[in-house]
């Protein structure tokens, strides 16, 4: 399967749509819509800080791909009148590509770390005293010469980004003053994404055509704003423009997008986990290898919402459809059924 026919998931990173999603950023708290209890508690931390002129504590930000990480530090930076430097955990191979970030940052200046369950060992050991105390401890010269000395930091602020809290270490998570997961939207917080976005790109769109995007948007606000963007397109084309309800169903329908928000990749796990496995247990990578995609990939992007809107079970041996992916995908379920669906979503991002 190639990128085309993966749906707009798989091209979540597509230069072209880098451009636009800046534009589409919000830039302040209160155009971050939905995450409630995470924007108030942050609003009260940033009051505290700024009445005590003070950084920021550092802050752990973990969910799904899509749902506002990146935004929200960009936010917070906002918000404080400080800089942000953004970067990421692979991107940080050694202690000194570490060391040379932490020296420029001034007071208060925020420290974006995206993927932050990805540090090499030797750089995470070294980001300890670096938050803890804001000093740094580095190895100067090399052989017989070579001494430690310890750097002072101005006092930064450390956002780190995951969508993998599981793998985040011990001792990382308790450097962090504050934790945050992100949630998928309700269908009310991408209808208000989508009509922000909307004016923001200047496209007309009905309550009906916002309605219909919200609810196959799989509660994430980056494929909310890609879906807009794919049914302007499609009414400037093929309509007159504006976006409406029965507009949107065309579209979402020749984007092979579902009723339940499901792309072709989703549908073709599904439909593989089924006819080529019996249904599972399949192992992630035997499933990951049979759709030729990267397993990460499935975990991350793929699997949390087939397991929220419970059309896949995670058991200790491996995926298992349920018996409402049967339905879905309109295939007969084996009688007797093994697993049953669940009778609510089994998804815990922590469990990750
Ligand atoms: N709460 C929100 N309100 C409005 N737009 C949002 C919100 N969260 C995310 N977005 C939009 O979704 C896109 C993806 O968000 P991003 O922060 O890049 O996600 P993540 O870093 O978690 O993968 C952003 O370009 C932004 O336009
Ligand atoms: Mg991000």
């Amino acid at each position: 399967m190639d990128d085309a026919q993966r749906g707009p998931l798989a091209r979540s990173q597509a230069p072209e749509d880098a451009g636009v999603e800046l534009t589409l950023r919000p830039r302040r708290l209160d155009q971050y819509f939905g995450q409630d209890a995470v924007k108030e508690s942050l609003r009260i931390s940033i009051a505290a800080a700024r009445a005590r002129e003070e950084p920021l504590d550092h802050i752990l930000i973990h969910g799904p791909p899509g749902l506002g990480k990146t935004t929200l530090a960009m936010i917070l930076a906002a918000e404080m009148g400080v800089s942000i430097r953004i970067t990421a955990g692979p991107a940080i191979e050694r202690t000194g590509d570490l060391a040379s970030v932490l020296t420029t940052l001034q007071t208060g200046d925020i420290l974006f770390i995206d993927e932050v369950h990805r540090l090499p060992r030797v750089v995470e050991e070294t980001l300890y005293p670096a938050m803890e105390d804001f000093s740094l401890d580095i190895i100067l010269g090399t052989g017989p010469q070579a001494r430690d000395v310890r750097l002072k930091l101005n006092r930064f602020t450390l956002i780190g980004a995951t969508t993998r809290y599981a793998l985040v270490s011990q001792p990382l998570r308790d450097r962090f003053g504050a934790t945050y997961r992100l949630d998928f939207y309700d269908e009310r917080a991408l209808a208000q994404i989508v009509r922000r976005s909307s004016q923001v790109l200047g496209c007309a769109i009905d309550d009906d055509g916002v309605a219909e995007i919200a609810r196959r948007s799989r509660g994430t606000a980056r494929v909310a704003n890609r879906l807009l963007r794919r049914l302007r397109d499609y009414a400037e084309v093929e309509g007159d423009g504006v976006i409406t309800g029965p507009l949107a169903i065309a579209a979402l329908e020749q984007l092979q997008i579902d009723a339940l928000g499901l792309d072709a990749m989703d549908r073709e796990l599904l439909r593989v986990l089924i006819d080529r496995f019996g249904g599972g247990p399949a192992g992630l990578e035997t499933l990951a290898a049979a759709v030729s995609e990267e397993a990460d990939t499935i975990m991350d992007v793929y699997e949390p919402h087939l397991l929220k809107v419970g059309l896949l079970q995670r058991t200790p041996r491996g995926r298992v459809a349920t018996r409402f992916a049967y339905e879905h995908l309109h295939i007969e379920p084996p009688k007797p059924f093994a697993v049953e669906s669940p009778q609510r979503p089994l998804f815990d991002a922590d469990a990750l």
